[in-house]
């Protein structure tokens, strides 16, 4: 057809409707295909297809909405093939709300540090064997296609922000080429959302860039990346500012690996919608609780006669059936000890996006923040 323009829309199988803001904060509603989720959203990491110490079950008593699962493991247990025999991973888990999955560089880079990419991909050893494996773009996707999240990752290429120099533009530009790529194999854009992922490191001018060449790309949303590693908060805040700046006002953001609960309040005051962070389970896992006033160490010595619940604030089945002791009881000899704590953990993380949705929406986000900062900062030992 003449005169046909050239920016590509791309169809989207997401509805985001933002239902309160406070400054740059927003409240939403973000309709996905299996879900239908409020935000700010806090999304459980479940490595191998499912979160490490809760049921299902469990998963939906806490309201938990939607959750992450990774490519990479998944393609290799239980394997794409039979992912397709069972009709998705919604299936074969059995989890009927929303999923997302994440392109599987990342965890290779960060996790086995035997990466190496190139342009083609990311070349890495399988765990499994031993041998060399190539994922490209196009093979995330059709992997990612096959588990059938409702939001899957495009594959980027990612820096520590800790490094500098030609290898964080380098990688940036590779993100740009390799979206492209992703776009041209992704085959299910009527009921999966492809987001696109922010890098750049900490470089002003390569994060405008690569956020202007995704909005381009006319994407149903969009990650800020490469921000859960070492980088001091000053640095994480400045970036996840601009970011959230540059992307589109009608599209939800995702800040990728982040983060604790402070860092999510503050994101969500620079507009971000999304996160995801394996620290309230792999904390629990160490017998850690999350407290409105920080943290609760169920190992120490003095927990050993503390009757009182983990959080005597906190409506949570655990904290309304347990005490400190019995927990510190169990945290070193049985497993329920980290089952217990993840369940408060991530009951923790779900309600406080809870309340950050619904403060904005009720207008009294200020008055939240104040409160969140105060219970946490000044009664800090
Ligand atoms: N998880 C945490 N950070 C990142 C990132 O930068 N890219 C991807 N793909 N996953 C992440
Ligand atoms: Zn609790």
């Amino acid at each position: 057809r003449q005169g046909y323009s050239t920016t590509v829309t791309n169809a989207m199988a997401l509805v985001f409707e933002v239902l309160g803001r406070f400054n740059r904060a927003r409240a939403a509603r973000l309709t996905l295909p299996h879900h239908v989720c409020q935000t700010p959203l806090f999304m459980p990491v479940g490595t191998q297809g499912t979160i490490k110490g809760l049921t299902n079950s469990q998963l939906e008593d806490i309201g938990c909405q939607i959750i992450l699962g990774n490519t990479y493991h998944l393609a290799l247990r239980p394997t794409s093939e039979l992912l397709d025999e069972v009709g998705g991973l919604h299936n074969f888990m059995n989890w009927q709300r929303g999923l997302l999955t994440d392109s599987g560089g990342f965890q290779m880079v960060s996790l086995l540090h035997l990466a190496d990419i190139t342009e083609k991909g990311v070349t890495f050893q399988s765990p499994v064997d031993g041998k060399p494996m190539l994922l490209t773009p196009e093979e995330s996707i059709q992997i990612q296609n096959r588990i059938g999240a409702d939001i899957i990752m495009a594959l980027d290429d990612v820096v520590k922000t800790t490094i500098t120099g030609p290898r964080v533009e380098e990688a940036m530009y590779r993100t740009l080429r390799w979206i492209d790529r992703c776009i041209a194999a992704h085959k299910r854009p009527h009921d999966q959302n492809l987001f696109g992922i922010v890098q750049g490191g900490l470089d002003p001018i390569l994060r405008d860039i690569c956020a202007k060449g995704l909005v381009d790309r006319n994407l149903p949303g969009y990650a800020i990346g490469g921000l859960s590693g070492g980088e001091d908060k000053n640095s994480f805040w400045r970036v996840v500012a601009q970011c959230t700046a540059a992307l589109p006002e009608d599209k939800p953001r995702y800040v990728m690996g982040v983060g604790y609960p402070l860092d999510i309040v503050v994101c969500s005051a620079l507009g971000a919608d999304m996160y995801d962070c394996v620290y309230p389970t792999r904390t629990a896992r160490f017998g850690t609780a999350l407290i409105p006033e920080g943290v609760l160490k169920l190992k120490h010595k003095a927990m050993a006669e503390d009757t009182r619940p983990i959080d005597p604030t906190c409506p949570c089945m655990v904290c309304k059936n347990y005490t400190r002791a019995y927990i510190h009881c169990l945290v070193t000899k049985d497993a329920m000890g980290s089952q217990l704590l993840s369940y408060h953990n991530l009951y923790y993380m779900l309600q406080l996006s809870r309340n950050l949705h619904s403060s904005i929406v009720e207008g009294r986000f200020p008055e939240f923040v104040c409160d969140f900062l105060h219970k946490m900062v000044c009664s800090r030992k």
